[in-house]
Parts: C-alpha cells; structure tokens; sequence
C-alpha cells in the first residue's frame, strides 16, 4: 500500500491550492493510498530558521546553522516541530508539494518547510546525498500552480519557462535523496475572471483535473526528472567529459552569459 505524504503550502484553505491537494488525497485513497495532509499554514509551521528553535545549543555565541542542526539531531534535540515533519517524511513513499509558483519560487512557507526540514546530519551529509541520500527510493512531485499563462510560461514566454524556474527547487529533494517526478504545472490559474470568459477557464481546469487525476493514477508511468548519477561527477564534484547534459544548470561548456568567474575584476 502505498504511503502518500501531501503537503500544502496556501494560506487560505478555499484555495484552488487546497482544492487540489483534497483532490489528490481522494484520487490517491480511490487507489487504496494511505494519505496524510500536512497544511502548513494551519500548523502554522515557523519557516524562518532561528536560533529560538534550538533550546540546547552546543555554541551559545554564535548560530552557525548547519553544525547547530547536526548537534540537535545528535542530541536528539531536533525542534519538536521539524521532528514531526521529518517522521512524516519517513514514514511516506511518496510526497507531493502542492503550491503556488510565487515571485518565481516556492512560497515561503514551503522554502522555509526545507531549510528546517531537511537538517544536516539528520536528513542529508557530506556521505549522504543526491544518490546515497536519506530519502533514496521514495518518491516526489511537484504540483504548482501559475498564475500565467502557458504560453507566457513557454519556452520563449517572457514569464520564463515554468520547469526551469523549478529546477532548483526540485534538485533540494533530489539532494537527500528523492527520485523527482516530472513537476505537474497548471497555468493561468487566477482569480477575477470575468462572466465572458468563465467558460473557457472552466473548461480549461476541468482539462486539467483530468490530467492530474491520470497522473496520480499512474504514477510509475510518470518520468523523473532526469539527474546525473554520483559517478558522472569526479572528485572535484565536476561533470565528467562525455556524462550527459540534462539541464542548462549543470553542463560542460562555460557560456559567458552566466559567468560569474569574473566577478572581481
Ligand atoms: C505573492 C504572489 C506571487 C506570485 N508570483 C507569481 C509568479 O511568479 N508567476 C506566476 O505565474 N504567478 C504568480 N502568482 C500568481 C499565483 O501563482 C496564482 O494566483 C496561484 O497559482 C493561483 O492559485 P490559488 O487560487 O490556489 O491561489 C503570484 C501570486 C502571489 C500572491
């Protein structure tokens, strides 16, 4: 039986965001899923990452993060409220983030969810990552909304193409370990619309819903996100001549455009 972890990241639980992750949770149970929702403006998850979380530090005078976070998990001192959120990842096989594309990024909440979530030492290390890490074998996808268009969130849209924008976000879980699923991405999804278009954006969401409920119902047909493997990379964590190219984030050929090898001149 499948274990399915939903997390929404939408303050307003009337949401289209909230909608859809209710959807996802009655898809998922239809298929005999056992599914929990963690919404996390209702847990009112803290997303700033601060000293005031950790009650026994091993350095008072100064919060180096990282090493705080790994002490904690050593001391079995974690912040109760991350621990839950780590026991659900743990005990899940899968996890879906249903979210709003926000300023080109996660919202907040949910960036925040991953910078105390995913706690050195406890969810990833230096031994620890991308094809050893913690979360190996469980499985993740995104499913985001954006308030432009598709054709806005193209390739050659001005909104910049909407996978792209997610890559980073996705390669955090890819980091401790999470096989990616291709993002499930709903355009145009907004407010106000008007009487003479309410049809077409009916129809155009009641298209969507059918395509999201494909996706959930067949999910090991769904393809990751493709990734270099550890072994692609030599021990200066550098692409390997000849490993293959599988984003403009990491690829063999400097292009001046991006460079930021120049910035002391
Ligand atoms: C703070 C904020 C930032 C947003 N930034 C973007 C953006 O960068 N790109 C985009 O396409 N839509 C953006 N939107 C629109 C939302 O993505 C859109 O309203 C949402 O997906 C609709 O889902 P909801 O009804 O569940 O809120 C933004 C909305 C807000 C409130």
């Amino acid at each position: 039986m499948v274990k399915a972890l939903i997390i929404v990241a939408h303050p307003e639980q009337q949401s289209y965001n909230h909608h859809l992750a209710r959807f996802a949770k009655d898809i998922l149970e239809q298929q005999g899923a056992e599914v929990r929702l963690t919404d996390l403006a209702a847990i009112a998850l803290d997303p700033v990452e601060h000293p005031r979380h950790y009650r026994k530090r091993r350095k008072a005078d100064r919060f180096d993060v990282q090493s705080e976070q790994r002490w904690a998990h050593e001391d079995g001192a974690t912040p109760p409220d991350v621990t839950r959120q780590i026991e659900d990842l743990m005990w899940a096989d899968l996890v879906i983030a249903q979210f709003p594309l926000w300023w080109f990024g996660l919202p907040a909440i949910l960036k925040g969810w991953i910078d105390r979530v995913f706690i050195y030492g406890g969810m990833y290390s230096g031994g620890r990552r991308h094809d050893t890490g913690h979360c190996r074998g469980k499985r993740f996808l995104a499913s985001t909304t954006a308030g432009a268009s598709a054709r806005a969130c193209a390739y050659n849209g001005q909104e910049g193409e909407t996978e792209l924008i997610l890559w980073p976000s996705l390669y955090a879980f890819r980091y401790v370990g999470f096989d990616v699923l291709r993002p499930f991405i709903m355009h145009g999804i907004r407010g106000g619309v008007g009487p003479d278009e309410l049809a077409d954006y009916q129809a155009m969401i009641a298209g969507y819903e059918r395509d999201y409920a494909r996706v959930l119902r067949s999910l090991d047909e769904r393809p990751l996100v493709p990734y270099n493997p550890d072994e692609d990379y030599d021990t200066l964590r550098q692409l390997r001549p000849g490993a293959p190219v599988h984003s403009p984030f990491i690829r063999h050929e400097r292009d001046p455009r991006w460079d930021c090898s120049n910035q002391v001149k």
